[in-house]
């Protein structure tokens, strides 16, 4: 059984590393704050290593779930290159930005280690499931050694192409994402306004062609319950949605909406906080126009 070493036991990584563990492969974890690791692995049956350099010695797959491409190349340089042993694989499953994921490959493939790029979607609760969505970039045969361990929280995994060309379709998602949370913030907001309540509106356009996951999940759940719950950071949606934006500038394809989305994202996020959860995003709209979606 491939032995597994996991990198960053944040919202999303921590249960991916849950159902890693829970499928029975041998698994070392390691956060940058320890006390998540050693709290993990006093809950299931991993093993907290001290330095992100030793957990990664033993693994024939080493998982990355940071915030960023810039935080895996920061722990690449911190000790994990040197670490990983010939014929390894990093399989990425940070959100990334494709040109970096390029040159971390291009680096790790001087010592025979591969990589591949391996965002996902699904939300925490996708990864409890073991359901998420996995797109992924590099080559065929790298993937396919790796796939045992995206089978245990992944259920639909995508070839997507060459290596970055997962970090792509996942920063192309976001960005949508980013449009139809705000597009639908502001139909709402404008009906409750005009005296049509939310959960009627909401009942009418999930069964029209206005429905998206914001319509159909995400307001449903979170702003009509004013629940707002923190699982995925509105910064973290502004950096996949510059990444989209990246991506259409150096393709040389007009996006105007696109930048749109990564500039509503930074002017909710300068708002609301670091910490603030993307869906909150809403309560932005709602302030500009004095009243909430109801
Ligand atoms: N949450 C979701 O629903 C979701 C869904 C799909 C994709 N994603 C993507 O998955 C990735 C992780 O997201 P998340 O929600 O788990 O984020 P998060 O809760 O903010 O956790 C980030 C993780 O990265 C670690 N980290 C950040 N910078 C680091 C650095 N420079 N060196 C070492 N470790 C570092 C953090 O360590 P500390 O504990 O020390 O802070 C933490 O373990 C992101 O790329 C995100 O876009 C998230």
């Amino acid at each position: 059984m491939l032995s597994v070493a996991f990198l960053g036991l944040g919202a999303i990584g921590r249960p991916m590393a849950r159902r890693i563990a829970a499928a029975g492969f041998p698994l070392t974890v390691w956060n940058r704050t320890s006390a998540r690791a050693t709290a993990f692995a006093r809950e299931t049956s991993a093993v907290a290593a001290r330095t992100a350099g030793e957990a990664v010695e033993e693994a024939d797959v080493a998982v990355t779930c940071l915030s960023t491409s810039a935080d895996v190349r920061q722990v690449l340089d911190g000790g994990v290159l040197e670490s990983l042993k010939r014929g390894a694989t990093l399989l990425d499953c940070t959100s990334g930005d494709p040109a970096t994921s390029r040159r971390i490959a291009e680096q790790l493939g001087a010592r025979r280690v591969s990589f591949v790029d391996a965002p996902v979607s699904g939300g925490v609760r996708g990864a409890e499931d073991g359901t998420l969505t996995v797109m992924c970039g590099g080559e065929a045969a790298d993937l396919e050694r790796v796939r045992p361990v995206i089978e245990s929280f992944g259920k639909k995994i995508v070839h997507c192409g060459p290596v970055g060309a997962g970090d792509a379709v996942k920063a192309m998602n976001q960005a949508l994402l980013a449009l139809t949370i705000w597009g639908t913030g502001e139909a709402l907001v404008a009906l409750s306004k005009l005296g049509v309540s939310a959960r009627v509106a909401l009942d009418v356009i999930n069964a029209s062609s206005g429905r998206s996951n914001a319509s159909m999940n995400l307001f449903p759940e979170r702003v009509l319950t004013r629940a707002f719950p923190r699982t995925f950071r509105l910064a973290l949606l502004e950096k996949d949605a510059r990444i989209a934006a990246q991506i259409a500038r150096d393709e040389r394809v007009p996006a105007p909406l696109t930048q749109l989305a990564a500039d509503l994202c930074t002017l909710a996020r300068k708002e609301l906080g670091e910490e603030a959860d993307h869906v909150e995003a809403v309560k932005v709209i709602e302030a500009w126009a004095g009243a909430e979606v109801r």
